[in-house]
C-alpha cells in the first residue's frame, strides 16, 4: 500500500519556504485541496500527515492510546506547567489527574462559580477600549475567584496576573523546536515559573497549616487523592495543575470570546436575536443576577459562540503520534499506510471548513447548529457525526472544560451585550495574528 500523497517542496527545507512565506494555513488548505483528504507535508527531517475530515480521523481520535499517542507531541508545554504534571509524567498518573479535572470542572461544581456582577463594575458608561486586553483581564478576575482562589484575590492578583502574562508570552514558534534554548522569553518564563511555585506552595502550606477550607478549585486540588496509592498532591504538582487549567482555559476563552462580539458587532441580525433572547431572559425577568441555570437557557447566545469557534478554532490544528502503524482510507477512496512513530495532525482550520458538512462554509451562521438543521449532527459527516465539529477536540483527549468556557463566555458577553452598544473602531475585519495564536490580530 502506498504512502499518503507528499506536497512538492525543495530539498530538504521541504514546504518550509512557502509556510514562512504564506502561512501554515494557506498551504495546509493548498494541499488538501490538490492532494485530498490524506497528505503528508515535510521539511526539513520532519513529516506531519494531515487527516481531513471525519471519514479519515476516526483513528486520529479513537485509536487506543497504545496506537496513536499523545506523548510527546505537546512538550513545549512542559517548562510553562513544570514538572510532574502534564506531559512531563506517565499515562496513568496523568489520566488521575485528569479524573481531578473532571471532578473540579463537573457542572454541580461550576454552579457555584458563575461570577456575580461586581467584576464588571470597573466598565465605565463610554469609551474606547481593547476588547481583547479588557477581556484577558475579566478572565484573569474570574479566573482568580474561582480558581486561585482568596489568597492571590486579595493580596497579589497583580504580581500573579503578572507571572501568567510572562508565562504565556514564553511561548514561540522556536518554542515548538527549542523549548530550552535559553531566549529572553524563554528565561522570563522560567523565572515566572518558579516565582509561581513560591507563592503557591506558601499559600498551600498556609492553608494545611490552618485547617481552613476554601470553595474554589485550588481547595480541590489540595483535596484531591491519587486512587492507586491514596496519596495526596504534592504542592508543585497543585501549582502546575492550576498553571495547566489557566493556560488550557484563559486564551482559549478570551479568544472566542472577542471573536463572537467580533462576529455579532458586524452582524447585526444576529445580534439582534441575541438582544431578543437576552431581553426574554433577564430582562423581562427584571433580573439582574445571570445564574447558572439562566446561561444553559441562552441557546441563541451559545449557537453564535460555537459558530464563532467554528471559524476561528483557538488552534490551528491538534497534534498525534502513531505509536504503530496504520492504514487509513481517504474520502476520495484511496488508501494509504501510514508508518509507526509518524506525526499527526488534524487540521482544524480546515475540518470546520468543509461544504459537505457546513453550507456556505465561511458564512456566519449560527442558526445552521439549531435543531432541525444541526449540521454537525447530520450532513456529511455520516457515521461519525462526533467528529464534524472539531473546535474542542473530541474522544478521549476531547476538551474537559468545554462547560467552563462557555460558562465563562456566555457571563461576559451577556453583560457586555445588554449594558453596552459596541462599535468596532477599525474599519475591516481583523485576522488571526499568527500560527501559533489565533487570536485576532492588533487592538480590537
Ligand atoms: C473556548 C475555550 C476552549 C477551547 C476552544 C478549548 C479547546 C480544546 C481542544 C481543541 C482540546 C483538545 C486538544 C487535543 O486534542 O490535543 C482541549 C483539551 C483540553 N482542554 Fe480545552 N478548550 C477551551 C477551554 C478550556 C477550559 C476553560 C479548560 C479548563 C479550565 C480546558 C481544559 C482542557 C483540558 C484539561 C484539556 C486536555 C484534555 C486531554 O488531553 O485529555 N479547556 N481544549
Amino acid at each position: 500500500m502506498p504512502p499518503p500523497p507528499e506536497a512538492k517542496g525543495a530539498p530538504l527545507v521541504g514546504v518550509l519556504p512557502s509556510v514562512l512565506s504564506r502561512g501554515l494555513e494557506a498551504v495546509i488548505r493548498e494541499q488538501h485541496k490538490e492532494l485530498g483528504s490524506v497528505f503528508t507535508l515535510r521539511w526539513f527531517g520532519l513529516a506531519v500527515t494531515f487527516l481531513v475530515g471525519p471519514e479519515c480521523s476516526d483513528h486520529f481520535f479513537h485509536a487506543p492510546e497504545s496506537e496513536i499517542g499523545i506523548d510527546g507531541v505537546y512538550d513545549v508545554t512542559v517548562p510553562i506547567f513544570g514538572k510532574g504534571v502534564g506531559y512531563d509524567i506517565d499515562l496513568d498518573t496523568r489520566n488521575e489527574q485528569h479524573r481531578f479535572f473532571a471532578k473540579m470542572l463537573r457542572p454541580a461544581k461550576l454552579r457555584g462559580h458563575v461570577p456575580p456582577m461586581e467584576y464588571f463594575g470597573k466598565w465605565a458608561e463610554s469609551g474606547v477600549v481593547d476588547l481583547k486586553e479588557e477581556v484577558d483581564h475579566l478572565l484573569m478576575l474570574i479566573a482568580s475567584r474561582c480558581l486561585l482562589g482568596k489568597e492571590v484575590r486579595e493580596n497579589m492578583y497583580d504580581e500573579v496576573a503578572s507571572l501568567f502574562h510572562d508565562l504565556m508570552g514564553g511561548l514561540h514558534l522556536i518554542s515548538m523546536f527549542f523549548p530550552y534554548l535559553p531566549t529572553p522569553g524563554h528565561r522570563r518564563r522560567d523565572r515566572a515559573r518558579d516565582r509561581l511555585d513560591e507563592i503557591f506552595s506558601r499559600i498551600v502550606k498556609a492553608r494545611k497549616v490552618s485547617g481552613r477550607v476554601e470553595d474554589d478549585m485550588l481547595q480541590d486540588l489540595i483535596d484531591s487523592r491519587y486512587g492507586s496509592d491514596g496519596r495526596a498532591t504534592t504542592d508543585t504538582e497543585i501549582t502546575g495543575l492550576l498553571v495547566a487549567l489557566l493556560f488550557a482555559g484563559h486564551h482559549t476563552s478570551s479568544t472566542v470570546t472577542v471573536w463572537t462580539a467580533l462576529r455579532l458587532i458586524t452582524q447585526p441580525d444576529h445580534l439582534r436575536a441575541v438582544m431578543a433572547e437576552q431581553e426574554r431572559l433577564i430582562l423581562m425577568d427584571g433580573g439582574v443576577n445571570v445564574d447558572y441555570g439562566l446561561l444553559l437557557q441562552m441557546d441563541v447566545l451559545h449557537r453564535c459562540i460555537k459558530e464563532a469557534l467554528r471559524l476561528h478554532p483557538v488552534t490551528q490544528m491538534v497534534l498525534r503520534r502513531a505509536r504503530k502503524g496504520f492504514t487509513v482510507r481517504g474520502k476520495e477512496g484511496g488508501e494509504y499506510s501510514v508508518p509507526a512513530g509518524r506525526l499527526l495532525a488534524s487540521p482544524l482550520v480546515v475540518n470546520g471548513l468543509l461544504p459537505d458538512i457546513y453550507k456556505d462554509p465561511h458564512m456566519f451562521d449560527p442558526d445552521r447548529f439549531a435543531p432541525g438543521r444541526a449540521e454537525d449532527k447530520a450532513g456529511g459527516a455520516g457515521a461519525c457525526s462526533d467528529l464534524a465539529y472539531l473546535s474542542f477536540g473530541a474522544g478521549k483527549h476531547a476538551c474537559m472544560g468545554e462547560g467552563y468556557a462557555y460558562q465563562q463566555i456566555k457571563v461576559i458577553l451577556s453583560h457586555l451585550l445588554t449594558t453596552f452598544e459596541l462599535k468596532l473602531e477599525t474599519s475591516s475585519f481583523p485576522e488571526p495574528e499568527n500560527m501559533l495564536s489565533m487570536r485576532p490580530k492588533g487592538k480590537v
